[in-house]
């Protein structure tokens, strides 16, 4: 169905409502720099969709490169314009943009690589994770990491909507089907707009709901060494606080979203 909102529209709503690339880009360099006592330089952002980290990631670094990596020319074409745009001409020098498929993207080797918003779910067979995890570990550095994120708890698998208002803007995200045995999943993201129109359906996700130590091992089979879960603090309130720290384990509460750093060495 074709979607009510224009591309423009389409892409500042979903950047609005589920990325915050500055937090996510800063997280990410400041975990290697406590890590490797170094600064990265060479980003691989997977699924990139707008590419918003990879144009984040070289912002006044002059060392700093990156690659966002997307089959869907869409989202790229109006990250051109949303982000790489915006950048000084020696910064979009360090910016490159690849419509390829990640599995078989061929890069330089990277200190970083992210696959963000739970993209790589789109894989449903283990043995097609495996291939993807062992492709990312093949593309980075010695002394590298590879971040993930993931979310679960038990209200997360609930066909239910979860709602966020923001100014000017509602954010929907709604658990459409969950299949217990198979973990095949569908998730929509829709939108009320300003004027109080609904959008619905406006990004829908087809996956398989992977669980954390089903990742973990998935991860570990691959090569990783290691892998570590950042896990989020609670503000006075129970919420989550945005602040993200390595754990061990944790309250098995209803929903949550936490990263995970795998490390190549
Ligand atoms: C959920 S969006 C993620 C966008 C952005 N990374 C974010 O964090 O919000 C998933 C993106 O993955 C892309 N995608 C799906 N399968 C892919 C593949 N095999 N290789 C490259 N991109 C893929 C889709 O075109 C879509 O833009």
């Amino acid at each position: 169905m074709k979607s009510s909102l224009t591309l423009e529209q389409k892409y500042d709503y979903y950047e609005r409502s589920v990325q915050n690339a500055e937090g996510e880009v800063s997280f990410m360099k400041d975990e290697f720099k406590r890590i490797y006592k170094r600064s990265p330089s060479i980003f691989r952002e997977d699924f990139c969709g707008t590419g918003a980290m990879s144009c984040e990631w070289v912002k006044g670094d002059k060392n700093a490169r990156s690659f966002g990596i997307d089959l869907d020319p869409e989202p790229i074409k109006i990250g051109k314009v949303r982000h790489y745009s915006k950048l000084s001409s020696a910064e979009q020098k360090r910016v490159q943009y690849l419509e390829k498929n990640v599995m078989t993207v061929k890069t330089p080797p990277v200190d970083v690589v992210c696959a963000f918003n739970f993209s790589y779910f789109i894989f449903k067979k283990r043995s097609e994770m495996l291939r993807y995890f062992k492709a990312v570990r093949k593309s980075l550095k010695k002394d590298s990491i590879f971040f993930l994120d993931i979310f679960a708890g038990p209200e997360s698998q609930k066909l239910i909507t979860d709602v966020k208002k923001m100014k000017n803007l509602t954010y929907y995200w709604e658990c459409q089907k969950f299949n217990p045995f198979t973990h095949d999943c569908l998730f929509a993201i829709h939108f009320r707009d300003a004027k109080g129109k609904k959008h619905k359906n406006v990004f829908t996700y087809e996956w398989r709901f992977w669980t954390m130590p089903e990742i973990r091992d998935i991860l570990s089979e691959a090569g990783f060494s290691k892998t570590v879960v950042y896990w989020e603090g609670d503000d006075e309130d129970g919420n989550g606080d945005g602040v993200f720290t390595p754990a061990e384990n944790a309250e098995n509460c209803d929903a949550w979203v936490s990263y995970i750093a795998a490390f190549r060495d």
